[in-house]
């Protein structure tokens, strides 16, 4: 066993089993009891930065910095190698992920009810692959690299399929394999796993089905997964958190809103804070909001309507499993216009249910429609996004008008994925294309929204044009 393998280790999530796996080790449920697993730092012998921004400065070597380092000082992701140490450098495979913004937003402040400077966006959709899977893809590929793989897989609604092929591109020695349901991935995400040479497998199914798929195919093939159940790409997700607390100046906000699908955002969330507070780097937890859209909504029944909770890791596991029977029986598949969030088996569940009770995070449940608006209402503000993104902020506005959030709380509304991923949504809901408008929501029962912005049929006239611009901008 070598030195970093004795201070970094896998380890079961329920603390009553305490199994454990060597971090070399690339099955990733725990050996004893089946759960999943975190990758486990022994803080006590390794070197734990001061403060955050100690922490973000990156590793330096007295002074010196080599150029594979002051690659990785410019990664957001592994400038905070101190607080996921668990790769040498060397090992590292980074594109410049991470360099991402937290943005006051105060038009949509307004709009969800906070009153101004309370709200800021963080925009995850200026990763290299345009979506925050990149913070969790490099962590995975640093691992894979470890672990010597060749191939890696996962099934995808689409933007952990984008990162994927982008990081086995650029890796040069990796091959990527995604599954994907039938129809069920935005043109923006199929297009960039077909242009970076993916091996892309479409099956007749749903995120759920291909999920279910690429486990299996991962253990008879050996594959290399990097879905969210692999702990090392959560490890990467953890500096999202790392960078907000930092654009605050070290002040966690009240609230952190994301969007919830796989859940692996909301598990690698909470283990951030956790972390930070075991180490001391912050004095307080901020609360964690998880929204679901009402067409794939299985955290909100658990948890809201069923009363799901961790307890310790005592949690009610046949609770969550009757409920997925009963999916099953019904043949109730996950439906919503926010693709990248249409899933009903998340598979970090348990992990989602840990993050909001040490968090006291609540979950709540958003229409398409209100998505739609609250995308609308982002993009009008400044910044652009995919549907799942705007989750979050239609999230944070019914959690406002349910007073759980007040006007004044600090709130930090995660933008997951760029606007460019899912055209057909944004044409379809501004446009005037009505087979379009039919296809893409019509069929789903979704309306028109407030704020469509359709484009002005002018004829080729020069004193028309001058109207229109007159009485409208
Ligand atoms: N937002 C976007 C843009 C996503 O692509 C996803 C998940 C989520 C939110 C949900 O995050 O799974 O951590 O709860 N997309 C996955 C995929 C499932 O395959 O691209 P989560």
């Amino acid at each position: 066993m070598s030195v970093r393998d004795s201070f970094v280790y896998q380890r079961c999530i329920n603390p009553a089993c305490g199994g454990t796996r060597s971090v070399l080790e690339c099955e990733f449920t725990c050996p004893r009891c089946g759960d999943l697993l975190d990758v486990a730092y022994d803080w006590d012998c390794l070197p734990v930065p001061r403060s955050l921004r100690e922490a973000g400065n990156g590793p330096t070597d007295a002074g010196h910095v080599s150029a594979s380092r002051a690659l990785l000082r410019r990664s957001g992701v592994w400038r905070f190698w101190s607080l996921l140490p668990f790769a040498p450098h060397e090992q590292i495979l980074s594109i410049g992920e991470g360099q991402t913004l937290l943005l006051p937003a105060d038009r949509v402040a307004e709009y969800v009810g906070l009153r101004p400077g309370r709200l800021h966006l963080q925009y995850e959709g200026l990763n290299p692959s345009g979506s925050f899977k990149d913070n969790g893809m490099t962590a995975a590929f640093t691992h894979a690299r470890m672990v010597g793989a060749r191939r890696a897989a996962c099934a995808s609604t689409g933007n952990t399929s984008a990162s994927l092929a982008l990081y086995a591109a650029a890796s040069g020695q990796m091959r990527a394999v995604i599954f994907i349901g039938s129809g069920k991935i935005a043109f923006g995400k199929l297009a960039q796993a077909l242009d970076h040479g993916a091996l892309t497998l479409q099956i007749h199914g749903d995120f759920d089905d291909a999920l279910e798929r690429v486990r299996q195919a991962a253990s008879r093939l050996s594959l290399y997964l990097v879905n969210s159940i692999n702990p090392f790409r959560l490890e990467g997700q953890k500096t999202i958190i790392y960078r907000i607390v930092e654009a605050l100046d070290g002040e966690p906000p009240d609230w952190v809103v994301v969007p919830a699908g796989n859940l692996g955002n909301l598990s690698a969330f909470g283990k951030a804070f956790l972390e930070l507070r075991e180490l001391g780097l912050i004095g307080r937890m901020p609360r964690l909001a998880a929204v679901n859209a009402a067409g794939a909504d299985t955290l909100h029944r658990l948890w809201n309507e069923q009363g799901l909770r961790w307890r310790r890791g005592s949690w009610d596991r046949l609770r969550a499993e009757s409920y997925f029977q009963e999916l099953k029986r019904t043949q109730r598949k996950a439906s919503t216009v926010a693709s990248a969030i249409e899933i009903n088996r998340p598979v970090n569940l348990p992990k989602a249910l840990r993050s909001l009770e040490a968090s006291e995070g609540v979950v709540c449940v958003v229409s398409d429609e209100e998505i739609l608006e609250a995308k609308a209402r982002i993009g009008s503000g400044g910044l652009g996004c995919e549907p799942a993104s705007a989750a979050s902020v239609a999230g944070a506005r019914k959690l406002r008008q349910q007073g759980v959030i007040s006007p004044d709380d600090s709130v930090v509304c995660v933008l997951t994925g760029h606007s460019l991923k899912d055209p057909n949504v944004t044409v379809a809901c501004h446009g005037t294309d009505e087979h379009l408008f039919q296809e893409v929501l019509g069929r789903r029962g979704i309306g028109r929204i407030p704020s469509a912005n359709p484009p002005v049929c002018v004829p080729n006239d020069l004193g028309q044009i001058i109207t229109v611009i007159e009485a409208r901008a």
